[in-house]
């Protein structure tokens, strides 16, 4: 069977899921979290793969530039996989999700985390970056695919928000997902035919707003040169809940970003002892 015709049949079944998904995006994300039974690598969410790999990608970029004399915010944290990471490298972590169901999930998994803490925003909203300076001060933000299920205005928001909360000390590190093909061949590449859908895709596609790509451009758009500083940028690979082969994490193509405000400190000759 060729590759067009595979991908054309799985049109209906794509078109058919995604009419089921909430028009307005935060009921969508909440109707998505409270429907999720597990995590991790077993789990109902496609992106949770607890994946030491993409971890150790990022580990000594924020080691070596986050300030940990900061706190640090992973902003849209989802059940806070990332937030638990973050809290064995830094003492404060604070993460944050406009899906209450998220959060609630999020507190349950690191119950036994001193370090971590959560809270109900919507980090697109005007004021959130304030908000958030008001509640843990300057700080570092993490964000692991969060830009690429936004409209560009809501990314441009978010990106302004980020500005305000990590002031002229604190640093930005994103991982996104940046899938080179259009959406059926993503689709296709997580294991998903016209006969069958991974039950991890399948709950993504009935409930969430369609995934973009977020790279280099989208970056360059959404964090002006007149604001932002790059530090650091290029390819990652985001790993995904194993779904075609029994056992390994998938992997999408991925892009990361190491960000610092126009007007920012520079302090990245900091080294943390005993970390590099
Ligand atoms: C693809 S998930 C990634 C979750 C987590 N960062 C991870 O990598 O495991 C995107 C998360 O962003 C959250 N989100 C979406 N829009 C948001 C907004 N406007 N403000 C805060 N969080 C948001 C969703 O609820 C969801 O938990």
């Amino acid at each position: 069977m060729s590759k067009l015709w595979d991908r054309m049949r799985l049109v209906p079944t794509v078109v058919r899921l995604a009419s089921r998904a909430p028009r307005n995006p935060h009921a969508a994300w909440e109707r998505y979290w409270t429907g999720v039974q597990s995590t991790g690598l077993d789990g109902d969410v496609l992106w949770d793969s607890d994946s030491r790999a993409e971890r150790s990608q990022y580990a000594d970029m924020v080691l070596a530039h986050f300030d940990p004399a900061l706190p640090v915010i992973d902003i849209g944290c989802g059940n806070g996989s990332y937030t638990r990471w973050l809290a064995t490298l830094f003492p404060k972590v604070l993460g944050v999700d406009v899906s209450a169901g998220a959060v609630a999930r999020a507190s349950l998994e690191a119950r036994d985390l001193q370090s971590c803490s959560f809270t109900v925003l919507d980090a697109t909203k005007a004021g959130a970056g304030d908000l958030l300076v008001d509640q843990v001060g300057p700080a570092n933000v993490f964000v692991r695919g969060v830009f690429h299920v936004l409209k560009p205005g809501k990314q441009a928001a978010m990106a302004a928000n980020m500005k305000a909360a990590v002031g002229s000390a604190g640093r930005v590190f994103l991982a996104e997902t940046n899938f080179p093909g259009n959406s059926l061949d993503y689709l296709a590449g997580l294991g998903a035919t016209g006969d069958h859908v991974p039950s991890q895709l399948q709950r993504a596609l009935e409930n969430l707003p369609r995934p973009g790509r977020f790279g280099a451009r989208e970056r360059r758009s959404v964090f002006p040169a007149a604001d932002w500083r790059v530090i650091a940028d290029g390819p990652v690979n985001i790993d995904v809940v194993p779904m075609a082969q029994a056992g390994q994490p998938q992997r999408v193509p991925g892009y990361f970003a190491l960000l610092a405000g126009a007007n920012a400190e520079h302090h990245e000759t900091l080294q943390r002892e005993g970390h590099r």
